[in-house]
């Protein structure tokens, strides 16, 4: 049996180089946190880019950094600054991303953008093709490479490919405006397994197959050749133990290990007997709808003045994909709002929002989910949202309110957090005063509920289901082309 090759763009670090030194840092997002967990459980192979463009590697670099990706079980595909321009920031993030999360309005429909993402699909294809062999398994991941599916099975027609999208799939009507759209759908249609967080993604791909290729579609199945494709749900969960342990090491340390960020934290919990935190987590991009929820969180203050000098949302924003215009208009604006919102409302003893606008290491992000009462996640649309998750896995007391976008993967599964519209500021307003003042045994009934799912469908779980039915979808496709 071979081995596993997982391939997307972003790998579980990043290497960067500063004053000639290589540090290798870990990737923020929902796939690397997601899949490091599974990569380092199983004998894989991880390709996909550094993180350093071409320009930014100077050649007596080139072993060192071969050496660092070795030691995390990855391979790299090179690419220049140009390719980076056109592929990732171009037509990952400004064609597909703001598409598929339907911002159609932010969607950049340029051919430039297009042909890069095709030639550097065709570098990722090569680089599997020359990592791998004939028996091993390809595991595919997200938007920014959906054309590699169909690239490598031209090289290799009966190697085993999967591809997992961790965005959501658009309705048509919005899919079909895409001008590369079959060219897309035909990319994908080159794996033997096409998985996605939730049902409705599922039907709106298969939607689309439907009727802007015409392939003859039944139930979850794709007819096409002489091949059948599987299309099926599998939302994706998070290591549970891995939050849960170290949110358990966080209970058990003594006043002298805390670190600065807790010691603030307590003090504020000390200084302000009776207040409550709220918390967000996101990278800083406009689909997680941050500059709606400060608006709603300065309605709710409005709404229930009590609550004032009761209550501090913090704002944890993790900069992301920065020179993409939209998320730099978006840097713009959650700090004015951030700046107006304090300057108005300030007291002597209170800030209501307390904005950090960094990455930090994982034991900060324990601290902060472990210190926090209510989690506040509102996204205007987001395939999965894995913070929903990791800030119950964390709740070792079963205490903590999760008010959760219904826009999110995760609110499928997780029904008994308090569900929002992140368009709806009364009900918003209206849900954090239920949340403030929501009794500790209902917290607790929820909460059991929410772990339990939580542990059972964790993500190695999730990665085992999508292997197993891969490899059950090969086996009977070989049986359907021998007949
Ligand atoms: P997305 O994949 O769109 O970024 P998710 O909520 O699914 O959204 O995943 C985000 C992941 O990134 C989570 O695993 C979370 O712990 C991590 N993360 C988010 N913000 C930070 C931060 N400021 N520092 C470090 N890790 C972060
Ligand atoms: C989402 C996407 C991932 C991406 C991550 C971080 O989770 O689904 O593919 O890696 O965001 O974004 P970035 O552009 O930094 O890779």
């Amino acid at each position: 049996m071979g081995k596993t090759i997982i391939i997307s763009n972003r790998l579980p670090v990043q290497l960067q180089i500063s004053n000639g030194t290589l540090n290798a840092i870990p990737s923020v997002g929902g796939l690397a946190t997601g899949m490091k967990s599974v990569h380092s459980g199983g004998e894989s192979l991880w390709i996909g880019w550094s993180g350093l463009t071409d320009e930014d590697t100077p050649e007596d670099l080139e072993d060192d950094i071969d050496k660092a990706l070795k030691e995390h079980g990855c391979a790299k595909v090179k690419l220049n600054s140009e390719e980076i321009d056109g592929f990732y920031y171009g037509f990952s993030n400004r064609t597909i991303w703001p598409l598929f999360h339907y911002f159609l309005k932010y969607s950049e429909f340029e051919l430039n953008y297009w042909d890069t993402y095709k030639a550097v699909n065709q570098k990722f294809a090569d680089a599997i093709i020359e990592n791998s062999d004939e028996d091993d398994t390809i595991w595919v991941h997200d938007y920014q490479l959906m054309l590699v599916p169909q690239m490598v099975r031209e090289k290799r027609p009966n190697t085993t490919i999967g591809f997992f999208l961790h965005i959501p799939f658009p309705s048509f009507e919005i899919f079909r405006t895409l001008p590369w759209r079959e060219e897309i759908l035909e990319g994908l249609l080159g794996s033997d397994l096409i998985g996605f967080h939730t049902y409705d993604y599922e039907r709106h791909f298969l939607s689309s197959v439907r009727r802007l290729i015409g392939l003859d579609v039944s139930f979850n199945e794709i007819y096409l050749d002489n091949r059948v494709i599987k299309v099926d749900s599998f939302p994706m969960g998070i290591d549970y133990k891995k939050f849960r342990d170290a949110a358990l090491k966080h209970d058990s340390k003594n006043t002298e290990e805390r670190s600065d960020l807790q010691i603030r934290l307590d003090n504020h919990k000390a200084s302000s007997p009776g207040s409550k935190l709220i918390l967000s987590i996101d990278r800083l991009d406009y689909s997680k709808g941050i500059a709606k929820r400060i608006n709603a969180f300065e309605y709710f203050l409005q709404k229930y003045p009590e609550y004032k000098e009761k209550v501090r949302l913090i704002i944890l924003a993790v900069p992301s994909r920065s020179n993409v215009p939209q998320y730099q208009l978006l840097k713009r604006e959650v700090d004015e709002l951030v700046g107006r919102i304090n300057g108005e409302l300030s007291t002597v003893n209170w800030t209501p929002i307390w904005y950090f606008y960094r990455s930090l290491p994982f034991e900060s992000l324990i601290d902060l989910y472990t210190s926090s009462d209510i989690a506040w996640l509102t996204p205007l649309r987001d395939g999965m949202n894995l913070v929903a998750k990791e800030y119950i896995a964390t709740r070792t007391d079963k205490s903590g309110v999760l008010i959760l976008s219904e826009m999110a993967g995760s609110a499928y599964e997780m029904n008994e957090a308090l569900l929002i519209n992140p368009n709806n500021f009364e009900q918003q307003a209206d849900t954090l005063k239920r949340a403030f003042n929501m009794p500790l045994d209902e917290q607790v009934s929820r909460n059991t509920f929410l772990q339990k799912r939580l542990e059972r469908y964790n993500v190695e779980v999730w990665a085992n289901e999508f292997m197993r039915s891969l490899k059950e979808k090969r086996e009977l496709g070989k049986a359907f082309i021998s007949e």
